[in-house]
């Protein structure tokens, strides 16, 4: 039987995670996989994370159990931060989820199984998973345009691509911070988009996976709350990786808005089923995390701080590449690296080009130009953006 397998290649995000952590040059440069690291290059564990997981620790008396939809003290205290009031509570459902990437998948997986034959669009470019789990569901995928090297949301570009959309198709807005361009809409341009999809009959899939990482962790979760707000239905993935540093652990949540809908505990044990036929149960570590820091509010408090400090950090690195750029190549309009929001920007280069910027300079990017800014060193600012402009 293994005879007959194929090789197949590595997500490609991985494959430069793999490269770089295997390349021994001590000046090489991480441009790669979405992960946070501060000045000495170290993913940190937030403070709060850390007590939290002592407090666990302390009062934690059984690791039997907890069951299918996963802690759901966990789930309605994170929906609670991100839905409008009047949807929290009376017009949602969901479940824990095996990190973001779970509930992209379960949700895809739901969606598929009642609205057979939808279409999956999804913004060009997006997250490469987004393709490779929509395609290994069985989705059919289309794509909507999505503006590069820009700091214009191009939102009636996407709504003129989306009048090609048949009613009962799912629509893939990034919830903030958009992989890998790092452009988003504005709220009123967002809300556009989102009475947009309605009226076309659409069901709205916001993918949520760094909030708090742009504007807020009030104003980031206002994002999802405009959509949630004017969509009578919405699937709703949410990761904890990037903005608790609990990458590994693999936490998340998958919710259904439906207002006004007997049908939604229908819905949720449909997505019970398809979480029991996968998984069976996620893992509970990560989400009695978030949960112990969502019930204490000097956690909480120490959370969201420990937060905007990351936050900032980000920031002034997009500020910092955008200048050194157009110190480096001045014929061209850097600004938008700067008004981006989150870790990733775009970088107008061939995959041949980022070949040679890896195999020649050390310096890793994803292929089609993705850059994390989030993890590079700014006092060697000047040095980095001169090796990539190399690849222009
Ligand atoms: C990324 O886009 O780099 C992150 O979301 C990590 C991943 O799983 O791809």
């Amino acid at each position: 039987m293994f005879d007959n397998a194929v090789a197949r290649p590595l997500d490609q995000i991985i494959a430069i995670s793999r490269a770089y952590q295997a390349d021994p040059r001590e000046d090489k440069v991480d441009f790669g996989i979405g992960v946070y690291k501060d000045e000495t290059g170290l993913t940190p564990i937030m403070r709060a994370v850390k007590a939290a997981e002592q407090k666990l620790i302390d009062t934690q008396t059984t690791k039997t159990y907890v069951g299918v939809g996963g802690d759901q003290a966990f789930v309605e205290l994170l929906a609670k931060e991100v839905l409008p009031d009047h949807v929290y509570g009376t017009d949602m459902v969901g479940i824990q989820s095996i990190g973001g990437s779970g509930a992209v998948r379960v949700l895809a997986e739901l969606a598929l199984s009642l609205n057979p034959g939808a279409s999956f669009w999804i913004p060009d470019p997006s997250w490469p998973n987004h393709r490779a789990i929509f395609g290994a569901v069985g989705a059919r995928i289309a794509t909507y345009p999505y503006p590069k090297f820009t700091a214009d949301s191009g939102i009636d570009a996407i709504l003129e691509a989306l009048d090609a959309a048949s009613p009962g198709d799912v629509v893939v807005i990034h919830g903030g911070c958009h992989n890998p361009t790092g452009i988003d809409p504005d709220l009123e341009e967002l809300a556009k988009l989102a009475e947009g999809v309605v009226a076309r009959g659409l069901i709205p899939f916001v993918d949520s996976a760094y909030l708090g990482f742009g504007r807020g962790w009030k104003e980031d979760a206002e994002r999802v709350a405009v959509v949630a707000d004017k969509a009578p239905e919405m699937l709703l993935a949410l990761s904890c990786s990037k903005n608790f540093g609990i990458y590994r652990e693999r936490t998340g949540a998958a919710l259904l808005v439906g207002k006004g809908h007997t049908n939604l505990a229908a819905a949720n044990s449909n997505l019970l089923a398809l979480a029991r036929a996968n998984y069976s149960m996620p893992p509970d570590h990560g989400a009695a995390i978030v949960r112990t820091i969502f019930q204490d509010p000097a956690l909480k408090a120490d959370w969201l701080a420990e937060l905007k400090e990351i936050r900032e950090t980000i920031n002034t690195a997009r500020g910092a590449l955008a200048l050194a750029l157009a110190r480096a190549k001045q014929d061209r309009d850097w600004t938008y690296i700067d008004k981006g929001m989150g870790m990733f920007s775009l970088i107008d280069v061939t995959p041949e080009a980022a070949a040679a910027l890896r195999e020649e300079q050390g310096v890793y990017i994803i292929p089609d130009g993705r850059m994390n800014v989030a993890g590079i060193d700014i006092t060697k600012i000047d040095e980095i953006a001169a090796k990539l402009v190399t690849a222009l």
